[in-house]
């Protein structure tokens, strides 16, 4: 859905124009950072056309409205690629109608969260396993 020629591209703009506020890596200084999962669950609702409009419309915050589409649908394309969604050999669009179609992929987010259950049943388990030693240890201490 994006091409890494056109992430490239995208970070270039990105390094000049954005990195100032939003951080090297995507992840938030005097800006909002652009790449954690609570950005991707704001954004993923909507389709990345709003996203492209939203930056082209009210970014860099300082001097807003210099962007073309073009470059704000690359700058996405690097915010994808950051995001670690997989690339391919066609470019993001950057017309209304095609960024329309698509939404920011959820797959990353799903995974996350799908992985967070058994790591909690994990620290049950082993909170389980401590008090089981801990009674044990008690009541081989109350035998003697
Ligand atoms: C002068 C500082 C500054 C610069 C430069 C800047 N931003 Fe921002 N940006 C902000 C601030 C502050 C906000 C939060 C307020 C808002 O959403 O308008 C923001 C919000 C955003 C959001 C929405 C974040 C969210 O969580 O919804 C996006 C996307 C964004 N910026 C992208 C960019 C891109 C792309 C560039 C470069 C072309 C850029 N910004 C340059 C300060 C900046």
């Amino acid at each position: 859905m994006y091409s890494d020629q056109q992430a490239t591209r995208g970070q270039a703009v990105y390094k000049q124009q954005c990195a100032a506020c939003h951080g090297e890596a995507l992840r938030g200084a005097q800006g909002p950072p652009l790449t954690t999962d609570d950005f991707i669950r704001n954004w993923n609702k909507q389709p990345l056309s709003e996203l492209v409009d939203k930056i082209k419309n009210t970014m860099p915050a300082n001097a807003p409205g210099k962007l073309t589409r073009q470059q704000a649908a690359d700058i996405v394309a690097y915010m994808l690629q950051v995001g670690q969604f997989p690339g391919g050999r066609a470019e993001l669009g950057a017309d209304e109608a095609s960024l329309k179609e698509i939404t920011w992929p959820a797959g990353v987010v799903a995974e996350r969260r799908e992985s967070a259950p058994s790591f909690a049943a994990g620290a049950v388990l082993s909170a389980l396993g401590n008090l089981a030693q801990v009674s044990a240890e008690f009541s081989s201490r109350a035998r003697t």
